[in-house]
């Protein structure tokens, strides 16, 4: 995929289908994603593929949040190995360089629609 291509949203599910801090998995031309809203309303895509067990599972993760240098970060916890990652561009808050990846999230005419890729996956299926 190429992350210079210009913006190309496409509705993935239903906004009223989407539970509040739970993930819901959507799938891609260039992969599955997992789609969180946050009970402000906020909305993350990142990466469904959990970089290091392998496996589709991000969507599953318990979603909550923490604080770094007194900023609260949204994150999702892998049900595999239970990783913590920031929701807000996929990075793994314990091993650096590690990212599920994010892309442009919005809600648009009653549908949820994902933008482009913004942060590349970490151990892409592509690469
Ligand atoms: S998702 Fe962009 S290179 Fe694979």
């Amino acid at each position: 995929m190429n992350v210079d291509a210009p913006s190309t949203w496409r509705a993935v599910c239903r906004d009223e289908g989407l539970p509040t801090e739970r993930g819901v998995a959507a799938l891609l031309a260039e992969g599955q994603v997992a789609i969180v809203r946050m009970s402000d309303g906020t909305l993350y895509c990142v990466g469904h593929r959990d970089p290091f067990g392998g496996a589709n599972v991000i969507a599953r993760g318990l979603v909550g949040s923490t604080t770094i240098d007194g900023v609260r970060v949204p994150t999702v916890a892998s049900p595999m190995y239970k990783q913590v990652f920031d929701l807000r561009d996929g990075s793994c808050l314990s091993e650096p360089g590690v990212t599920l990846g994010s892309w442009e999230v919005r809600s648009r005419d009653g549908n949820i629609e994902v933008g482009r890729c913004v942060a590349e996956p970490t151990g892409c299926r592509d690469e």
